[in-house]
């Protein structure tokens, strides 16, 4: 079986969608692969949502917020991906899912603020540990896809990191979803 992939979705600040997007990608690769996701958030949000649509959820689950067994994910064999959701800020759980991943994706709505947050968090949680990373622009008005534009324009011209080709839209049908505990594969 080749390399187990490790994801990790995570960002320095809340409400940015980074449950979201860790399981929407477990949901719609786990159609194609092996998937495991590992919800390490402290309100286990990722557990709550899918804990009813058992007919439409093709990935494992588990919750695990321990920084020694975190730190230990690359070893995991018996899946093609590893799809994390964030231990809280600042803790060691982060630092070894930081250090153990093979990818970061950094979710975030295209907001001043929240682009000043994710510049900081660029800067003291990814840049010092080398891991690859990506930013995924989410929650993205239709009416502000100008202004989307040049977020990522901005990104790009600072070098904060690569982002993204294409951005998530702001849906109901996402909180949708989450309120009726289905996946959005099967909403
Ligand atoms: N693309 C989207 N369209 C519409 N609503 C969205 C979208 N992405 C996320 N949301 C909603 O935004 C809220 C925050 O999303 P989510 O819980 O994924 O963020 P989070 O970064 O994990 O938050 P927290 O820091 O609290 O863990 C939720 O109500 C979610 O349903
Ligand atoms: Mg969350």
């Amino acid at each position: 079986m080749s390399k187990t992939i490790i994801l990790a979705v995570v960002n320095g600040k809340g409400d940015v969608s980074k449950t979201t997007t860790a399981v929407n990608l477990a949901a719609i690769l786990s159609k194609k692969q092996e998937v495991l996701l590992v919800d390490s958030e402290h309100q286990k949000s990722a557990t709550w949502w899918t804990r009813r649509d058992k007919e439409g959820i093709y990935f494992d689950l588990t919750v695990e917020n321990n920084a020694k067994l975190l730190a230990q994910i690359y070893q995991i064999s018996n899946y093609r991906l590893v799809v994390g959701t964030p231990p809280a800020l600042r803790s060691e759980g982060l630092r070894a899912v930081i250090l153990s991943a093979d990818h970061l994706i950094l979710s975030i709505p295209p907001t001043l603020m929240d682009l000043t947050t994710l510049i900081k968090s660029v800067h003291t949680m990814v840049v010092p540990f080398k891991t690859a990373h990506l930013v995924l622009l989410t929650k993205i008005d239709s009416r502000s896809v100008k202004e989307t534009l040049e977020a990522k324009n901005t990104l790009l011209e600072l070098k904060i990191t690569p982002t993204c080709h294409t951005f998530i839209r702001q849906y109901k049908a996402h909180e949708r979803a989450v309120l009726e505990g289905v996946l959005i594969t099967e909403w």
